[in-house]
């Protein structure tokens, strides 16, 4: 019976770290499309604000357990790769990723609980709701540029694009 597969998937060309770093990408981004998606809902169906405040959280914890298995993976991939670190795309990589990481604080100690709060009184639209808003927005366009920009970033690379 032919095994050189199952020996390439662990001794390989890192096969294994990067099909896991993969893995880490389905989990990390299902989580963020997901929540990005509910809060397009939200916009036309407040009264789901009370509902999308007990969710969020778990998909919170979906995205944490996928950027920890990024990075743990990511570091062996770039250690094997040290061109990498030289190259302009994926320091910018790199630059999303710091982004997202210290988004995902903010997100998960200020915006997340203060969301919690706020939720079940949205109909309102009290002055404290709209300043809360704008300061989600902000945060919420960082999320989208970082997470999908190092997507992009990785993939052009990856694939020898830039
Ligand atoms: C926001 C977090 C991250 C996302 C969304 C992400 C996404 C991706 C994607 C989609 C690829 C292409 C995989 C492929 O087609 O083989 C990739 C490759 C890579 N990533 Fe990440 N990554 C993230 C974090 C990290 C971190 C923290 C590191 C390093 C510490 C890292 C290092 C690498 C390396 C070295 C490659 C190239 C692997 C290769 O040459 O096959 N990544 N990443």
């Amino acid at each position: 019976m032919e095994l050189g597969f199952i020996h390439s998937i662990f001794f390989g060309e890192d096969t294994l770290m990067r099909i896991l770093h993969i893995v880490g990408f389905i989990i990390a981004v299902g989580g963020v499309a997901s929540i990005d998606f509910l809060l397009l809902v939200f916009h036309f169906k407040p009264e789901l604000g009370k509902s999308l405040a007990k969710v969020f959280p778990i998909f919170s914890g979906q995205i944490s357990l996928g950027f920890i298995l990024l990075s743990l993976t990511g570091i062996p991939l770039i250690l094997s790769r040290p061109w990498l670190s030289e190259n302009f795309y994926f320091q910018l990589k790199f630059f999303f990723v710091l982004a997202v990481f210290l988004n995902g604080i903010f997100i998960t100690y200020y915006a997340g609980p203060r969301f919690a709060k706020l939720a079940p009184k949205w109909t309102e639209r009290t002055a404290e709701i709209k300043r809360y808003e704008m300061i989600s927005a902000v945060s919420g366009v960082i999320s989208v540029t970082g997470w999908w920009g190092a997507v992009i970033v990785s993939l052009l690379v990856v694939h020898g694009v830039v």
